[in-house]
């Protein structure tokens, strides 16, 4: 069943976050999902520790360049939705992982650095597209938006990835303290309280969103 990988080459764009309000949204849909944790540093591990999850989502640990084709494949035929959390420099792991990925997600901030950024993890599945021979979907898309970004500056980076003609998600993450509660809280935004957190209301509305989103390039509804 289709593998998701969340890429980036620079730090802190937020692939990690990314990834858990994604599955969060496929887990509440009935769906059974697996995460990789192929990163080092083991965010996901660490944050499936805070919070029993078991039910909800699993959590699987491979960041070895050497096992993590043989991993992606035992789980995309044991669950529903593969997610991969790659960090950000080990090339040769995350082009293994392209090669497995139905659609590879790039996180970007609104900044022009981050905007050269993504175009390096978009050469790398450029070059893997031509290794499989075939093309492996993607999209570039804004995370952790705050309101007093967003028009200027965005709207060149939107202006540099179309003259590129890289594709982007139609939804982004906005920054919300919900989405931060999730690592020091644990769980998925569903297990959060409206008590606890303000604005949870409004990131449920945008992970919804950003989930949908995520399934319409799946499914073929969005178009390059
Ligand atoms: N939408 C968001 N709203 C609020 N905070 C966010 C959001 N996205 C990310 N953050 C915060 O930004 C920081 C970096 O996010 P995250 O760990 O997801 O990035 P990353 O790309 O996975 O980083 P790394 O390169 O270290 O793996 C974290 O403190 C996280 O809580
Ligand atoms: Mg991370």
């Amino acid at each position: 069943m289709p593998v998701i990988s969340f890429v980036s080459s620079k730090g802190g764009v937020g692939k990690t976050t990314g990834a858990v309000i994604l599955a969060g949204e496929l887990a509440l849909a009935g769906k059974t999902v697996a995460m990789v944790d192929a990163d080092p540093n083991e965010p996901l591990v660490a944050w499936s520790r805070i919070r029993d999850i078991t039910s909800t989502v699993h959590v699987f640990a491979d960041a070895s360049v050497e096992t993590i084709i043989d991993t992606i494949d035992d789980l995309r035929s044991r669950f529903d939705f593969v997610i991969i959390d790659l960090e950000g420099r080990a090339a040769d792991r995350i082009g293994f992982a392209m090669t497995r990925s139905d659609l590879v997600l790039i996180p970007v901030q609104g900044s022009l650095l981050d905007a050269n950024e993504a175009a390096k993890s978009v050469k790398l599945i450029r070059q893997m597209s031509r290794v499989t021979n075939r093309d492996i979907p993607y999209r570039v898309y804004f995370s952790r938006l705050a309101p007093a970004i967003r028009e200027r500056t965005l709207r060149d980076i939107e202006d540099q990835f179309a003259e590129n003609k890289i594709p982007t998600l139609s939804v982004s993450t906005v920054d919300r303290a919900a989405f931060r509660a999730m690592f020091s809280l644990g769980g998925t935004l569903h297990d959060l309280d409206h008590s606890d957190i303000g604005g949870l209301e409004r990131a449920r509305e945008n992970a919804v969103a950003f989930a949908q989103s995520i399934i319409s390039v799946l499914v073929g509804g969005e178009k390059q």
